[in-house]
């Protein structure tokens, strides 16, 4: 295993330098994908990996609306997501026609759009927003009224933090609402020194019972900045193993372990290697949807970290 391992990774750096390929990685991936990547964050941190990169193809290891995002904000590049079928249910609960249709309801609302989001749904959109700048985002809209979309969960929970109007959209993550507050308050009795950290997608039931609200990147800083030994984590569990590497001193309880994204673990190890033999699949959004949806994506970018 080891082995067949160690011959894949050569192929993979060896391809990667032939092709001038960048290859960027999700906090949620497996943990030998995120061991080979140039570049490991959440969905922020790796927009603005993709934005700023000089190299010719990025392999997108995580899920579409990520690759999505990169193929908006560097048009002239290569963006490989290694599975086509590494989609976000969240990011489906919601279309351009079904946005257009509440958008003739709610005239006066501003759009928000998670960065969860289909190409199509952020060109219909004003603005997006990641975990982790989402109230900053609704913070600097000129508008009383926000049409937040599509994740009602973090919706709710900016919603508790700002003045504003908020309509949400029913969108949810599957993966985040198995995490039950019974979990969170069984191992709270556990672990009594434990900080609880989650993650806004998480339920408000479950929020109520966290130390902090942050996005994976989040987590990243608060593990490495924390005097606590012990930190309960309201996420997808592929986040330990990084955690783990860069705080070897501390303990990662994860919240449940059925919080999993199988979409995120579709990407392995021999489905980079292909995608970069093949140069395929590729991810590429139309230039006329590109341009609409590149000045809600630039908008947050400008923003930054909450
Ligand atoms: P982050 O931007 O916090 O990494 O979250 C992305 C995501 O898909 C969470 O489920
Ligand atoms: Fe989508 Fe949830 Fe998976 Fe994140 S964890 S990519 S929101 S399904």
């Amino acid at each position: 295993m080891e082995d067949k391992n160690a011959e894949l990774i050569e192929k993979i750096l060896s391809l990667k330098q032939k092709r001038k390929a960048v290859i960027l990685a999700h906090n949620y991936q497996v943990g030998e994908v995120q061991d080979i990547a140039d570049f490991v964050g959440d969905s922020l941190g790796l927009s603005q990996k993709a934005a700023k990169t000089d190299a010719e193809v990025i392999v997108f290891c995580g899920v579409h609306f990520m690759a999505e995002t990169a193929s908006i904000l560097c048009p002239d590049k290569t963006v490989l997501l290694p599975d086509m079928n590494a989609g976000c249910p969240m990011a489906d609960m919601i279309t351009a026609e079904k946005l257009r249709e509440k958008k003739r309801e709610f005239p006066n609302a501003a759009v928000v759009c998670y960065v969860n989001s289909t190409a199509d749904v952020k060109a219909e959109s004003d603005t997006c927003c990641t975990s982790a700048n989402a109230l900053k985002v609704v913070e600097s809209i000129d508008a009383r009224e926000i049409l937040f979309i599509p994740d009602q969960y973090l919706g709710h929970y900016v919603s508790t933090k700002t003045n504003k109007k908020m309509i949400l959209w029913p969108g949810f993550c599957r993966t985040h609402v198995k995490i039950q507050p019974q979990d969170i308050t069984r191992l709270k009795l556990e672990h009594p020194q434990a900080k609880v950290i989650v993650h806004p997608e998480c339920r408000p039931e479950v929020i109520a019972l966290a130390d902090e609200v942050l996005s994976t990147g989040g987590m990243i800083r608060f593990a490495h900045q924390t005097d606590a030994e012990e930190i309960i984590i309201g996420t997808e569990i592929g986040i330990i193993h990084r955690l783990k590497k860069e705080n070897s001193s501390k303990k990662f309880i994860p919240a449940s372990k059925r919080a999993v994204c199988p979409n995120m673990k579709l990407i392995t190890l021999e489905k980079i290697l292909w995608s970069l033999e093949d140069m395929a699949p590729e991810v590429k959004v139309p230039e006329e949807i590109r341009l609409k949806a590149k000045l809600a994506v630039d908008k947050m970018l400008e923003i930054g970290r909450g």
